[in-house]
């Protein structure tokens, strides 16, 4: 538990405002509280803060509550409630992402999740008096079931003891992101608890600061050292980022075409393997590498020469459709041999890519986020690269279980937007499929 020092309310004035207020807790913290116009405002100081956040933006439903205390230099954060469901399987049979399909089971199971993080963090209580809350739900939720589930919710339940509602607000599919905002709205009208939008790929780069402490159940804010250069590397996103520092972004690479992640799905499927393909493919290749005398196949290695930082993976993919096509019947052994040649095709453009970016931006810090960071053979890639040619760069992933999409790194991003005064003041929180970080 953290040591919590009640926090009292200012009075909240007109316009946005970070008002400090000293205590005499060593590490005192602002809290936030909205007040008339919906803005946020910072209201009081405590040296703890729960934050609930909330992961709506793909295909996996995520709710965590989070106990944060620190500084940008040197925080902590405590899990004690963490909730998530894959969709994965239900999306198999359209071999990727189905994006109604994804909104209706989101809307199937924030209720149910959210209710798990919470009793899990010992912060549910059935309420003994009906709470009424319809005009934030009516307003906010269009679906009919998904009303009634949340003003049930809603009703029943006693606003909990949390600080801040933090919810992914893009990039990602609209319909799926809408959902968890919608959900946000909602609990900060009922709830008076300020809802703040979190852009998902910062979610993932902060998820690679994060290390565990020695009590397992914490962690620690690493020392990051700036200028830092994130790979983003998932099923909607390829991009070599540049953060000169905490929260100035600068775009110095991307995909021209279909992202990495994506790619691995679609060689999966082309392969006979289920959704989500990278996983199956990372699996497929440790057994091919285990043999040396296959017969093996060559793919191109796109855009490997060229000047820019930027990636193309749309031409492997047609270049593997092609090769099975000719191949005509495949064993077992084929497809593990082409898998392997694929992951080596991305590897080795992934390192050049990012040996180009390191040299550019002369950055102190590697950060590689996004669920293709849990390839096997591309983090061997990326630390051959740092161990050979940037000894001196910090090479960082997140933990294998914050790899793919979660609650958690919502919850720190937000965090470490309040301790460095960067949140952004939402009067309407809204979803945007295509935010950029730039625009975070
Ligand atoms: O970040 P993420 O969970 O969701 C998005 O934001 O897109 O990334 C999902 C992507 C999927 O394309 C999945 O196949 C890929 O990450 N992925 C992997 C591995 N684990 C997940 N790709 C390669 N190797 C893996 N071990
Ligand atoms: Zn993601």
């Amino acid at each position: 538990m953290c040591e919590l020092e009640r926090w009292r309310p200012l009075r909240a004035t007109a316009s946005l405002v970070f008002a400090e207020v000293r205590t005499t807790c060593r590490r005192s913290h602002r809290v936030a509280t909205k007040a008339n116009g919906g803005k946020l405002r910072i209201v009081a100081a405590k040296t703890c803060m729960k934050i609930l956040s909330i992961e709506t933006s793909c295909d996996e439903t995520a709710v965590s509550v989070m106990e944060a205390d620190g500084d940008l230099r040197q925080s902590n954060y405590r899990v004690p409630g963490n909730a998530l469901y894959s969709q994965a399987a239900l999306h198999n049979a359209y071999g990727g992402v189905y994006p109604n399909l994804a909104k209706r089971e989101h809307q199937k199971n924030l209720v149910p999740l959210t209710i798990r993080a919470l009793t899990e963090a010992h912060l549910f209580q059935r309420a003994t008096t009906t709470v009424n809350c319809s005009s934030g739900v009516e307003k906010n939720v269009r679906d009919e079931q998904f009303r009634r589930d949340i003003q049930e919710f809603l009703e029943t339940t006693q606003k909990p003891d949390i600080d801040l509602i933090a919810v992914t607000n893009g990039p990602g599919l609209e319909p799926a992101l809408w959902t968890g905002i919608s959900f946000a709205r909602a609990l900060d009208i009922a709830w008076n608890i300020p809802a703040v939008g979190i852009n998902h790929m910062e979610g993932h780069i902060v998820s690679a600061f994060l290390q565990k402490d020695r009590d397992k159940s914490k962690y620690q804010m690493a020392n990051i050292k700036f200028p830092l250069l994130a790979l983003l590397i998932s099923g909607g996103h390829t991009e070599l980022v540049l953060m000169k520092e905490w929260f100035q972004y600068e775009l110095i690479g991307k995909t021209r075409d279909d992202a990495v992640g994506e790619a691995f799905d679609k060689v999966a499927r082309i392969l006979g393997m289920p959704y989500p393909g990278g996983p199956e493919i990372d699996r497929a290749t440790s057994r091919a590498r285990t043999r040396t005398s296959d017969v093996l196949v060559s793919l191109p290695r796109p855009m490997l020469r060229d000047d820019s930082c930027d990636f193309s993976f749309s031409g492997l993919k047609t270049a593997v459709l092609y090769l099975v096509r000719d191949m005509k019947e495949l064993s077992e052994t084929d497809k593990e041999n082409i898998a392997r040649e694929f992951e080596n095709a991305v590897s080795e453009v992934l390192v050049a890519k990012t040996a180009r970016a390191l040299e550019k931006t002369h950055a102190k810090t590697l950060v590689v986020g996004g669920g293709v960071s849990a390839n096997t053979h591309i983090r061997e890639g990326l630390e051959s690269l740092i161990r050979h040619s940037f000894p001196d760069v910090a090479l960082r992933y997140p933990e294998q279980n914050l790899t793919g999409d979660n609650a958690i790194m919502i919850g720190v991003a937000a965090y470490l937007r309040y301790a460095a005064h960067r949140t952004t003041p939402h009067d309407t929180l809204e979803a945007v499929g295509s935010l950029s970080l730039a625009e975070s």
